[in-house]
């Protein structure tokens, strides 16, 4: 793993988690950069990974899209080149989120990592998650400002998100190993002093609409549509015309019986498992992965792009992987919680899982749903 992090946990959880900015110097014991900057640009020029360069022009912020080309890193001007999901790629970039692990892990997203030239910055901006920033090599001064929102005035840009104002309330230098933890919209401005590469552990969280929208889906498929509103006992119409109170009572009071039709939640532990990328699987791979859990494998491992999260129900376990929800019998708990945790089983563990029906079951469903692969 990547180490345990120099800080106290619940005293961050109680005042800090979608609160308040934290500064954790030399948040790991021996740090070490888990991803030199030359590889950082080795996956920019990767067709299918995403990554972007922020420059700075004359007063000017500019977006450039990759995937880049060796020449896209010469610039006259200060740039950031920024690359989102290294964790998909680079296992010890994965590590980086069991940091973290005092979280929910379906409440983190990825680990984008940023590499600046002297003075490259993408300019004072917002985000709408928090953001653990880990300084990897080199030196990035970070500025903290106002509370923002949705009305928070930015400059005139297509597809940037700059703020028009920043009123700087804290400054620190970071040097590699510590981490400013950020929460969700509080301006924030890094300036990198010399070359550096940063570290960010983003997370999200699902829209309150979208939410709505998935939860009201599945009630939708639940209702009997030849359901209609009721309105025995009735008093005499007094007003013509009128919609009465009473009526409108009556109308909650039938949406509230509706929605308690809605008991089942795993609309919500499939969407806040939805990868972050589509992904195919190919039959063939898929075939042979199979086969080979069957011989017995070496280990299984959680794939780094998966997402994976379960919830405890009276039937049993229901498993979440990229999207896909499946119930298990509560037999399959100690070695999902293993998995999650540790994120492989190997040896005798794996064995015992393979030899028991219900676990291998588990195993193949998570195969089959990316969230797992054999070596
Ligand atoms: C960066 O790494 O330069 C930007 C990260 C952020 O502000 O969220
Ligand atoms: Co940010």
């Amino acid at each position: 793993s990547a180490g345990e992090l120099n800080l106290d946990k619940d005293a961050f959880l109680a005042t800090c988690w979608q609160r308040e900015p934290l500064l954790i110097r030399s948040a790991l014991k021996s740090f070490t950069s888990p991803l030199p900057a030359d590889e950082l640009a080795g996956l920019a020029l990767e067709e299918d990974i995403e990554s972007r360069i922020i420059e700075y022009r004359e007063g000017d912020w500019q977006l450039h899209h990759g995937p880049f080309r060796g020449e896209d890193f010469q610039r006259d001007n200060p740039w950031t080149l920024l690359v989102q999901a290294v964790d998909h790629y680079i296992p010890e970039v994965a590590r980086l989120r069991q940091l973290v692990d005092f979280l929910p892990s379906w409440r983190v997203d990825d680990v984008m990592v940023s590499y600046a030239v002297d003075g490259g910055s993408v300019g004072p901006h917002y985000d709408n998650y928090d953001v653990f920033l880990l300084q990897g090599e080199g030196r990035r001064r970070w500025r903290l400002g106002q509370a923002c929102d949705s009305r928070s005035p930015l400059l005139p840009h297509d597809t940037l998100r700059i703020l028009r104002d920043f009123e700087s309330s804290r400054e620190y230098l970071l040097e590699p190993g510590d981490i400013l933890y950020v929460p969700p919209g509080i301006a924030h401005w890094g300036i990198a002093e010399g070359e550096c590469t940063t570290f960010s552990i983003g997370f999200r969280a699902p829209r309150i609409n979208d939410m709505v929208s998935r939860w009201a889906d599945d009630l939708l498929e639940k209702l009997d549509p030849e359901l209609f509103f009721r309105d025995p006992g009735i008093g005499a119409a007094s007003r013509a015309g009128e919609i009465s109170p009473q009526d409108m009572e009556r109308v909650r009071a039938q949406l509230r019986a509706a929605m308690d039709l809605a008991t089942d939640s795993r609309w919500f532990g499939a969407m806040v498992t939805e990868p972050r990328y589509e992904f195919d699987t190919d039959d063939d791979d898929l075939a042979e992965a199979r086969a080979l859990l069957a011989a017995g494998p070496g280990y299984i491992e959680l794939s780094p792009a998966a997402r994976v999260a379960w919830q405890q129900e009276p039937e049993g376990i229901t498993v979440f992987a990229n999207g896909q929800a499946r119930l298990f019998s509560s037999t399959v708990l100690d070695t999902l919680a293993t998995l999650c945790e540790d994120w492989r089983l190997d040896g005798e563990r794996l064995a015992c899982a393979l030899a028991q029906a219900d676990t291998a079951r588990l195993l193949d469903y998570l195969l089959e749903s990316g969230g797992i692969y054999v070596e």
